[in-house]
């Protein structure tokens, strides 16, 4: 396709994105903008066309509450118009599977399929892909149509309350978590270090010269003001590596792969 072609406006709005962690008070999320949104997730390739992934769509002030605390005491969330809560789903097919009578007798004898089994791994490494996918794709559309949006990674910590508040049965995880709305402000793109990221046909593991570029370029970009070189990594181990919220997701994200498999919580 020639450049003259091209959907300029797309690679420029996914360039201009950036993450929105302030809102504009008192100002909705309109019906078309909310259905524009929750369109284009649903348009997001699925593997097999299975659709492994629900949307749960919060906009009660209550709940909007709970889950900044539950999800690592981040006010903003309470602040938001809007969050999309992007749950990896297989109990939609186990339901599926029961409603046509997959388990019933007869139908074992007839296919010799033996009796059910749970959703395992397997089933995980392609519904999260579906349910980010999809999450992804509803961020590009709020983009568009003038909302800013904010990924909340810590939606995996406090597995157990976090189910008693959305409802979430055996065979779930809420993996992904957007918060939306109209930006208070202008954001300037966050800088994305590039060094090191795409490696021509097979893995490369960085040598000393290629790591001595990244923490150059990460000081550059974050750091700009650095007394020693590495700060930035550094500031990356203490901050999320080592941290407690990351236990605290690991903990928790046990948990959740025990529901995946229909494990009690
Ligand atoms: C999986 C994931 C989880 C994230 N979780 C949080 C979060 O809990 N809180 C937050 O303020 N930002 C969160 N972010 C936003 C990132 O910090 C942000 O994308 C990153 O700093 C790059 O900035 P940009 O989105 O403006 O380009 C998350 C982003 C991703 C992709």
């Amino acid at each position: 396709m020639e450049r003259t072609a091209w959907n300029q406006g797309t690679l420029d709005l996914i360039d201009r994105r950036s993450s929105t962690r302030r809102f504009a008070d008192g100002v909705e999320v309109t019906d078309e903008q909310r259905d524009a949104v929750l369109r284009a997730a649903s348009r997001a390739p699925t593997a097999g066309a299975m659709m492994m992934y629900s949307i749960i769509d919060i906009r009660a002030q209550k709940t909007l509450d709970r889950l900044a605390v539950l999800c690592d005491d981040q006010p903003m969330i309470a602040r938001a118009p809007w969050a999309l809560v992007f749950v990896v789903d297989y109990c939609k097919w186990i339901d599926l599977f029961e409603r046509v009578g997959c388990f019933e007798a007869a139908f074992i004898e007839r296919t010799g399929i033996a009796a059910r089994r749970a959703p395992g791994l397997g089933e995980f490494a392609i519904a999260a892909q579906d349910a980010v996918i999809a999450a992804q794709s509803a961020v590009i559309a709020a983009e568009a149509v003038g909302l800013g949006t904010c990924y909340i990674g810590d939606i995996v910590e406090n597995a157990e309350k976090v189910r008693d508040l959305l409802d979430l049965p055996p065979h779930t995880v809420p993996l992904s978590m957007l918060i939306l709305g109209e930006p208070a402000k202008e954001r300037p793109a966050t800088p994305h270090p590039v060094e090191n990221l795409v490696m021509p046909e097979r893995y490369r593991r960085a040598d000393a010269a290629t790591l001595d570029a990244q923490v150059a370029e990460m000081d550059a970009l974050f750091r700009a003001h650095a007394s020693e070189p590495g700060e930035r990594v550094l500031d990356i181990y203490t901050r999320k590596h080592t941290s407690d919220f990351m236990a605290e997701m690991g903990r928790s994200m046990e948990r959740w792969l025990a529901n995946w498999r229909g494990d009690r919580l």
